[in-house]
């Protein structure tokens, strides 16, 4: 896969799998303008200061973009700890807004990857709260919308990542035209330092990965796929969530569907 004259954008670049991308796909050619809140100096050839829970940040970050961008890798995100107004912020409603800010610079054929969660397969139950959330930009209150909707600590990141695999579902139709393509991966546990985040917080004795040999990926076994997707030999993959999880989600299908 040559990525030789491409410009690619990866957010949250500074580390974990957004750092293994850049580097995987610099390795392969590509020229790589990172965006992070932290700056990110490795594997990128220009870094653009980003902060996703901030619109004017997303508007500034997308404005100095001055060259035709054949790719996006939506990586940035952020475990429970934060407050979950904050993290479907940046999770989601921060992620739409940037690939929008930046469908201007899109080269027609451009790829762009999503990176949801094997946490947010269950958004079919729970259409109605993301149409709500679809017409919410980021000055709006998401405090209210937590408390109404009765998004928690507990449950505030997978929402954010159901958001993300039905917006990618969604607006398949949107960018059909410039034959734009986007699509989600959805990871189980990588071991990135997020991961330890998520752990700290989350760990629950009955949870599907503990019926694994192998529960955590690596950054590499993720950013493997995001590649792939984001390369021309992914040409007819549109508009699909793809767990890469080792087999998690056969288990979590397993059990909801007791067979
Ligand atoms: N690690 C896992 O187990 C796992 C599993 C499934 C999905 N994911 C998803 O993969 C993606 C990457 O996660 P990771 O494990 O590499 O995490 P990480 O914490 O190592 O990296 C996240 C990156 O996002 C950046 N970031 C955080 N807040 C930001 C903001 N407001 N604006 C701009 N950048 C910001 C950070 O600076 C960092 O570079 C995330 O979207 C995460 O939800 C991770």
């Amino acid at each position: 896969m040559s990525f030789e004259g491409k410009t690619i954008i990866v957010t949250g670049s500074s580390r974990g799998l957004g750092a293994k991308t850049a580097e995987m796909l610099k390795e392969r050619g590509a020229r790589i303008i990172g965006m992070d809140k932290n700056e990110s100096t490795e594997f990128v050839d220009r870094y653009i200061p980003l902060d996703l829970a901030d619109q004017a940040s997303i508007d500034a970050a997308a404005a100095a973009v001055d060259e035709p961008v054949h790719g996006l890798c939506n990586i940035a995100g952020v475990a429970p700890t934060l407050p979950p107004p904050l993290v479907i912020k940046i999770n989601f409603t921060g992620t739409r807004a940037l690939t929008n800010a930046l469908m201007p610079k899109l080269a027609d054929g451009a790829s762009i990857v999503n990176v949801a969660s094997g946490t947010g397969m269950g958004w079919p139950r729970n259409v109605a709260k993301h149409k709500v959330l679809f017409e919410m930009g980021l000055d709006a209150d998401f405090d209210a919308f937590c408390a109404e909707y009765d998004i928690e600590k507990v449950n505030c990141y997978h929402f954010s990542k159901e958001a993300v695999i039905m917006w990618t579902i969604g607006e398949w139709k949107m960018i059909e035209d410039r034959g734009i393509r986007m699509n989600a991966i959805n990871p189980g546990p990588i071991e990135t330092p997020l991961l330890e985040d998520f752990l700290s917080d989350m760990v629950n004795p009955n949870a599907p990965m503990f019926e694994m040999e192998r529960s955590n990926g690596t950054p590499e076994e993720i950013a493997s796929p995001i590649v792939f997707l984001a390369s021309d030999e992914s040409s007819w993959i549109h508009a699909a969530a793809i767990p890469v999880d080792g087999g998690l989600s056969a288990i979590v299908h397993k059990r909801i569907h007791q067979f």
